[in-house]
């Protein structure tokens, strides 16, 4: 094909922009951390850039969209000899560990929002038959990547994973990675602009070079079918195989050892009748090992089996009633006041659960990491998971929506075969518009294609009359639960009037309430007339617990919030100094009066 001048700039202009177009990226590589992998966590240098001098040029063009496509700090230039010009270096920089945020690494971090440069200088020894992944598992918020000076693209959403196919543009021996990371808050993103969290920055989650085989198992998905405890349904889809593969899908512990043909575009979907299968539940949190082989790869994953259903105002798992004695989380570790990094820091959040007498947590208010997922699996939590779409989203931008439901469809399809996940949830309290109920209403539909073996549910908002709490939202009649944030005793009325309230539900659907709760600074005592005070917080629960008893069809409950975590809009230098202080723990690890008064709870209370 002969490319005239005109057409060769017009065909260069178009690769230079794909690569700056938001890559809703491709389907994942399904369980990354069972497969051959090169680690990049550790130190990696990194350059503050508040003007953006690495990427923008004096007329604020992108150096990456120039002719040569060179002059950002992406060239990794650290010998520019005496003759050269370069007015950064990568060598001379301090660094930041990874997983982590960058705010809780160093003091002058810790408000910062805006452009943040990291490098990573890493070695491979190249294999001919092989495919190479670079795989992140979330950077907040918008991420520019690149390669030995090339770039890989650009990702946006600060909670999911995102891969990019690197084969051509890795080095046999030494390579650089450069990532541009912007947490800039916008109002068409998702989330908006406002959020009562703190807006941690940076390469948060685990960053591997995976190696596969040519033809590798891409994508998987082994689960019971919609309420049959007696047939795993799913499939298994090969990458790079040139057409029908044989596979195999083998359970051990359930005598399956299944030979299977795929399809010419290497997939194959199954249902396996099964007897005797130990379902999953939070008492006994049944993991199931399944071997997944194609002719060239092999992949291991630990899956539970367990059915999950609403029959009019109750919650069925695996066909029998379950009350879920909840409570909310953020993906913060108080102690450090930061993004969690490691299994120590996740399974430290979900003990504190376990001891507080849960079988179910609420991980709010976005996708959170892998691991915890596979950690609630292992400790037997049920867990509510869900997407930013919070408070007021930018309800009539197609690519806010777009956006939204690739991060929608990024967290299914990674967390598809996990058995704690119990409920998708498309938002938390999402002001009743009708441009916001075509919006949430198209998410509610896109996660019942994705998956329709689980709930679907969003934390709505009351509204309030006198001493009645109505909830009549429109959305909920799409939704499978009728879950709401109500906020009695702290952000209307006062403790002692909460028996006086009672619940005006409009949907015959089991009732959760996915927020109640006050604030307190553990160690200040006073009457429980006094906010702040743990004898507030305590009666607060006292009357809540009361009042919500008196619902039918209330069939779980998650308090916000397990521990006190840190907000920008949280500025009472007496009681927050930057903390939400709705915990049940402080950040430092003390329990509060309420806590005992949940935990009392709790350990009356029937699951069934
Ligand atoms: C809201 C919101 C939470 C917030 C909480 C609070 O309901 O969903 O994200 O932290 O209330 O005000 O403490």
């Amino acid at each position: 094909m002969y490319l005239s001048k005109k057409s060769t700039q017009l065909f260069a202009f178009i690769i230079v922009m794909s690569f700056n177009f938001i890559s809703f990226s491709q389907k994942q590589i399904q369980n990354v951390l069972d497969r051959t992998t090169l680690s990049l966590n550790g130190d990696w240098q990194f350059i503050i850039d508040p003007y953006k001098m690495g990427y923008l040029d004096y007329r604020q063009k992108p150096f990456d969209e120039s002719a040569s496509g060179k002059g950002g700090f992406y060239d990794n230039i650290t010998n520019p000899g005496k003759t050269k010009r370069a007015e950064y270096n990568f060598d001379y920089e301090p660094s930041l560990t990874v997983p982590g945020d960058w705010n809780s690494q160093y003091e002058k971090l810790e408000f910062y929002e805006g452009v943040l440069w990291y490098r990573r200088n890493f070695k491979v020894s190249l294999k001919e038959d092989k495919r190479y992944f670079i795989h992140f598992g979330a950077v907040n918020y918008e991420s520019h990547i690149y390669l030995n000076g090339q770039k890989l693209g650009v990702n946006k959403g600060g909670f999911t994973p995102f891969q990019f196919e690197v084969g051509d543009k890795l080095i046999d021996g030494d390579n650089f990675l450069v990532v541009m990371v912007d947490n800039t808050r916008k109002k068409d993103e998702v989330p908006t602009i406002n959020t009562d969290w703190w807006n941690y920055g940076g390469i948060t989650r685990d960053v591997n070079l995976v190696e596969t085989p040519e033809s590798y198992i891409n994508d998987y998905k082994v689960q019971l079918a919609k309420n049959d405890a007696a047939k795993i349904k799913g499939y298994i889809e090969l990458e790079g195989s040139g057409g029908e593969e044989p596979v195999v899908l083998q359970i051990p512990e359930l005598k399956i050892n299944q030979s299977y043909t795929t399809d010419a575009n290497g997939k194959v979907t199954f249902e396996i009748p099964v007897k005797k299968i130990q379902l999953w539940n939070p008492e006994s949190p049944k993991l199931y090992e399944v071997k997944i082989s194609s002719s060239q790869d092999a992949v291991t994953d630990k899956i539970g089996f367990r059915t999950i259903a609403t029959e009019g105002k109750n919650i069925l798992l695996n066909g029998e009633s379950i009350f879920m004695k909840g409570i909310a989380m953020h993906d913060e570790n108080p102690l450090i006041g930061g993004r969690l990094r490691s299994d120590g820091d996740m399974r430290m959040m979900l003990s504190w659960a376990k001891e507080l007498g849960c079988n179910y947590v609420r991980l709010a208010h976005y996708t959170h990491n892998e691991t915890m997922l596979r950690l609630a699996d292992e400790m037997g939590l049920m867990v509510w998971s869900e997407v930013p779409v919070y408070w007021t989203i930018s309800w009539e931008n197609e690519e806010t929506y777009k956006n939204a439901e690739n991060q929608l469809r990024v967290s299914v399809e990674r967390d598809k075969n996990r058995a704690s996940i119990i409920i998708w949830s498309v938002g938390n309290e999402t002001p009743v518009t009708e441009a916001r109920n075509v919006f949430m209403g198209k998410l509610v539909d896109k996660t019942r294609s994705l998956d329709d073996t689980r709930l679907v549910a969003a934390a709505l908002e009351v509204e309030r009359e006198g001493y009645t709490i109505t909830v009549d939202d429109t959305l909920g009649e799409k939704l499978d639960l009728a879950s709401f944030n109500q906020y009695g005793g702290w952000y209307w009325s006062e403790p002692k009037e909460l028996p006086k309230y009672s619940f005006d539900i409009k949907f015959n659907k089991p009732v959760v309430i996915t927020e109640f709760g006050g604030g307190a600074l553990a160690g200040f005592h006073a009457d429980d007339d006094t906010m702040w005070s743990e004898e507030y917080q305590e009666l607060i629960y006292i009357n809540q617990l009361k009042m919500m008893d008196k619902i039918s069809g209330l069939r779980g409950i998650t308090p916000w919030i397990l521990v006190d975590f840190k907000s920008p809009r949280r500025q009472n230098p007496v009681y927050q100094q930057f903390w939400n202080r709705k915990g049940l723990i402080s950040n430092t690890g003390v329990k509060k009066k309420a806590y005992f008064i949940l935990k009392e709870y709790y350990r009356n209370k029937s699951v069934k």
